[in-house]
C-alpha cells in the first residue's frame, strides 16, 4: 500500500522577493531539497511535482534520475487549487497521499515515516509543532489587541501531511463544491469531520520571508 508524494511547488514566493523553491540549500535548490527528503522515505512509491513547466526545466530535474516514477504537472492561483491538480494526476495505485510544501525542504525522512505510521495507525496524520511564542491579535495597523489568547492546545501546521487518496480527494471535491478557503490538507479533512493525529519531529519551518533561506542554510550546514 504504497504512498504517493505530492508535492506542491507552484507559488510565487511573493513574501520572500525571489524564487525561493530555486534558491539555494547546500547547493541544491530548495525543490530538490524538499523531492529527496520525501524520497528518503521508503514507504514513497510515486511523486507528482505540481510546478511550472519553467521552473521544472530550469532546475534541470529530469524524471528518469528519481527512484519512483515522477510525473509535473501545472499548479492553480492558489495552494488549494495546486493540490487538487496534484490529486487529480495520481497514478491510481497509491493507497496514501503524502502532500509537502516543496518550501519546507528541512523535513527528514525519519518524520516522514513516523507520519505516515500515525496515518495508518489513525488514518489521518500531519506534522505539526506545539506553538512556543505567546500569542496576541494585532489591529491592522500592528497594535497588540487586549485579548488573551490561550496558547494551551495550540499547535502549528507543518507537512507533509498524509491521508487515504480517497477520502482526500472527496475532501478536497466538497472544499470546491461549497467554495471553501482552505490552506491546508487537515482543514480540508475537517469537511468530511474527519481528525488528524498530529506528529512533531525535528525543525521543519518553511521558507516564507527572505531571512528564512539563510536560517534554512545553517540548519542545513549544522546537520538536521
Ligand atoms: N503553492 C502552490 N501553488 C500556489 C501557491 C502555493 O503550489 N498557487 C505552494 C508553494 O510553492 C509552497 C507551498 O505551496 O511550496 C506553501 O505556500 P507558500 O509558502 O505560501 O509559498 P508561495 O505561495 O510561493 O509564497 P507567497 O505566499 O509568499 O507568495
Ligand atoms: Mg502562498
Amino acid at each position: 500500500p504504497h504512498v504517493a508524494a505530492l508535492i506542491v511547488a507552484a507559488g510565487s514566493s511573493r513574501r520572500a522577493g525571489f524564487d525561493k523553491l530555486a534558491a539555494s540549500l547546500g547547493g541544491e535548490p530548495v525543490l530538490k531539497r524538499s523531492i529527496d527528503a520525501l524520497l528518503g522515505a521508503s514507504c514513497i512509491g510515486e511523486m507528482v511535482v505540481v510546478c511550472p513547466l519553467d521552473r521544472w526545466e530550469l532546475l534541470g530535474l529530469h524524471r528518469e534520475s528519481f527512484r519512483v516514477p515522477v510525473c509535473r504537472v501545472d499548479g492553480g492561483v492558489e495552494r488549494q487549487d495546486s493540490v487538487a491538480a496534484g490529486l487529480a494526476a495520481l497514478s491510481g495505485d497509491a493507497t496514501w497521499v503524502a502532500v509537502h510544501d516543496a518550501a519546507r525542504p528541512l523535513v527528514r525522512p525519519e518524520d516522514v515515516m513516523r507520519c505516515f505510521r500515525a496515518a495508518q495507525e489513525s488514518g489521518a496524520a500531519a506534522c505539526a509543532h506545539p506553538v512556543a511564542d505567546t500569542l496576541k491579535r494585532a489591529t491592522a495597523d500592528g497594535f497588540s489587541m487586549p485579548e488573551a489568547v490561550d496558547r494551551n492546545g495550540l499547535w502549528a501546521m507543518e507537512t507533509p501531511q498524509i491521508f487515504d487518496v480517497r477520502l482526500l480527494s472527496e475532501a478536497y471535491r466538497r472544499v470546491g463544491e461549497q467554495g471553501l478557503t482552505v490552506t491546508d490538507e487537515v482543514s480540508a479533512m475537517e469537511t468530511l469531520g474527519v481528525a488528524t493525529k498530529l506528529v512533531a519531529g525535528g525543525i521543519n519551518f518553511k521558507i516564507t520571508l527572505p531571512g528564512d533561506l539563510e536560517l534554512a542554510e545553517l540548519v542545513w550546514q549544522h546537520g538536521r
